[in-house]
C-alpha cells in the first residue's frame, strides 16, 4: 500500500523545521547507505548524533504518535528515528531497495524495515525535480507532496529520488517495523478499519459493528508478530 498522509506537521512546524535545517551541518549521505545504495546515493544528510537532527526527530515522532492514519496504516511496533536529508541541484538517489534490517543508533535495537516513509519539508514550488518514484506490482508512482505531508510505502519496493534541477528539497525519512510484516495483510486490516469507521458514522448502533470489530482485532491478533 502506498498511502499519502496529509499534514503530519502543521504549517508553522514545517517553517520551524526548515529554519533549523537550513542552519544545520550537512554531511555526505553515502555514510549511512548500504553497499548497493552507496553507489547511487548523492545527497546530504544530518548525522544521527547531530543535536538539531535529534531534536527534530523527536518532534516528528511525537507528531506521528498522534496521527491515527499513520498508526492505523503502518501498525508501528518500532519507529526508526527520522533522518533528515537535503538534495541540492544535481543531487539524486538512484534506484535501490532500503536495507531490510537497521540498527537504531544509541540503543542497539535492530529492527526489520516493513514500511518506508518520507515527510516532505520543502514547498513543492520551491524546487524542480526531486520526485520520489516508487515501483510496485501495479506500476510506477511518482510522489511529490506539500510540505508537512508524508507518503508511506512498502520497504520491499524499489524506489528512487529523481535529480533536483532547481532549488533545494528537504525531507525526513524513516522506517517502521510493523506489528504486521506483510503489506497485503496490513492493507486488508486498514481497509477493514476504514469500513468500520464509515459504518460507525452512519449506523452507530448496528450490532454488526461489534462483529466487524471482532474480526478486525482477531485478525490483528492472528497476524501480529
Ligand atoms: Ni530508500
Amino acid at each position: 500500500m502506498i498511502l499519502h498522509i496529509p499534514e503530519v506537521l502543521t504549517e508553522s512546524e514545517v517553517v520551524a523545521f526548515r529554519g533549523q535545517l537550513e542552519a544545520a551541518s550537512w554531511l555526505d549521505g553515502r555514510a549511512t547507505a548500504g553497499h548497493l545504495a552507496s553507489a547511487v546515493k548523492a545527497n546530504l544528510q544530518l548525522a544521527e548524533s547531530d543535536p538539531v537532527a535529534q531534536s527534530l526527530s523527536q518532534k516528528l515522532v511525537g507528531a506521528l504518535e498522534r496521527n491515527y492514519l499513520f498508526l492505523n496504516s503502518a501498525l508501528p511496533r518500532f519507529v526508526y528515528p527520522p533522518v533528515f536529508n537535503r538534495y541540492g541541484v544535481g543531487m539524486q538517489y538512484g534506484a535501490h531497495v532500503d536495507n531490510s534490517i537497521r540498527q537504531i543508533p544509541g540503543i542497539g535495537l535492530r529492527i526489520r524495515t516493513d514500511v518506508s516513509a518520507t515527510v516532505f519539508l520543502s514547498e513543492p514550488d520551491s524546487y524542480i525535480g526531486g520526485e520520489l518514484v516508487i515501483h510496485d506490482a501495479y506500476g510506477t508512482h511518482s510522489v511529490r507532496l506539500a510540505a508537512g505531508d508524508m507518503v508511506i510505502y512498502p520497504s520491499t519496493s524499489v524506489h528512487r529520488v529523481n535529480p533536483v534541477t532547481s532549488g533545494t528539497r528537504l525531507a525526513a525519512v524513516f522506517w517502521v517495523q510493523s506489528f504486521v510484516a506483510d503489506d497485503g495483510d496490513r492493507t486488508l486490516l486498514f481497509e477493514l478499519d476504514k469500513t468500520y469507521r464509515e459504518l460507525h458514522a452512519t449506523l452507530p448502533d448496528s450490532p454488526a459493528l461489534i462483529r466487524l470489530s471482532q474480526c478486525y482485532h482477531n485478525l490483528l491478533r492472528r497476524w501480529t508478530i
